[in-house]
């Protein structure tokens, strides 16, 4: 009997069609309503021998799946009919498209070097860009009368705050200072973020910038340590077969300190315009973190030591892309970003 009646409304629903939205929601008042069809077959269904129950349970299930894909298939279809009605409107035609936007090559570059340092279990910490004298300058080391502190150089703000004049940081290096102070070691972190230099704008300076700066303190820390490192992160973002030169330089938080060039990129060592035939290209700035400044942020200089760099990012975004004016990356001009369109979202 129930099995008849299953396979009679089994017929009727697959023969059923419409797009009407009323002649479908009859369907599913008479099928899938409280009072419905189903809900009277499953209470029939109550009354049966358990030997039928174990063989219709299952067509009684199928059953009801194919009343709701029924539903659903016809309810989709009806609401695309419904609203091309509404709108005189083909939703099914394609649609025209849109551009997707890219990523700056700033943000690329930085991207890239914060994932290769993350690999060496780097974390990203940031800190102001409207610093107080002590973060930019005097826990850095930098004498009272270092040229660097000139009205020339630094965008002041305020005179004589608490931890001395507010300016705008120069340089990263004073996230440092601040982590350190915040923290205990170990520390290994990079720091990207904006500088400012009052500096006039043309295509080879801006009055602000990017850099990344890298803090690695612990015990037993070594210059040794600093050179694989960077060693390391040159091969990872310029390539195998990179080669690294270190030379002396001088920096007022770091003893000893080094600049530290790279291989040309572009002619490889061979001379050429970007390295100005002379084969290599510098690309940043490093040492050993200086005691005093250890101690300046509360760390203990006889237990621990550490190195540091720092280096800008446009800089390393001229070498990968060759773009040699800096006013570029400001602009926001539509027809440079978009050359640097790439898959990764
Ligand atoms: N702060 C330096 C600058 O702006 C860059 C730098 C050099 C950072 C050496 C460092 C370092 O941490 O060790 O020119």
């Amino acid at each position: 009997m129930l099995q008849e009646k299953i396979t009679q409304y089994t017929a009727e629903i697959n023969a059923f069609s419409t797009d009407s939205a009323d002649e479908l929601e009859q369907f599913r008042i008479r099928f899938l309503g409280t009072k419905g069809i189903i809900k009277d077959i499953f209470d029939e269904f109550k009354a049966v021998s358990p030997e039928e129950k174990r063989v219709l349970g299952k067509v009684l299930n199928e059953f009801k799946q194919l009343a709701e894909a029924k539903y659903q298939t016809l309810k989709d279809q009806t609401e695309v009919t419904e609203t091309k009605k509404d709108l005189g409107l083909d939703l099914t035609l394609p649609g025209e498209g849109f551009e997707i936007g890219a990523r700056h090559p700033l943000a690329l570059v930085r991207r890239e070097i914060v994932e290769i340092f993350n690999k060496l279990g780097f974390i990203v910490a940031e800190g102001p860009e409207i610093e107080d004298d002590w973060h930019n300058f005097s826990a850095l080391n930098f004498p009272e009368e270092h040229p660097a502190r000139d009205m020339q150089d630094t965008f002041f703000i305020k005179k004589g705050g608490e931890k001395g004049d507010i300016a705008l940081r120069t340089h990263t290096s004073s996230v440092q200072v601040r982590m350190m102070e915040e923290g205990k070691p170990p520390f290994r972190a990079i720091m990207p973020g904006r500088v400012y230099r009052n500096e006039a704008i043309s295509a080879r300076a801006h009055c602000f910038f990017h850099q990344v700066e890298g803090l690695y303190v612990d015990e037993n820390v070594s210059f040794a340590d600093l050179k694989q490192t960077l060693f390391y992160f040159v091969q990872e973002l310029y390539g195998e077969g990179t080669k690294v030169r270190f030379r002396p330089s001088y920096f007022p938080f770091t003893e000893p300190s080094a600049e530290m060039d790279i291989s040309c990129t572009i002619c490889k060592g061979a001379g050429c315009q970007l390295c100005k035939q002379s084969g290599w290209v510098e690309i940043l700035g490093c040492g050993m973190v200086d005691p005093n400044v250890l101690e300046n942020c509360g760390i203990d200089s006889k237990k621990y030591s550490g190195f540091a760099f720092g280096m800008g990012i446009e800089r390393v975004a001229n070498l990968k892309f060759e773009i040699k004016d800096l006013r570029l990356f400001s602009e926001n001009d539509a027809r440079f970003l978009k050359q640097y369109k790439t898959s990764l979202i």
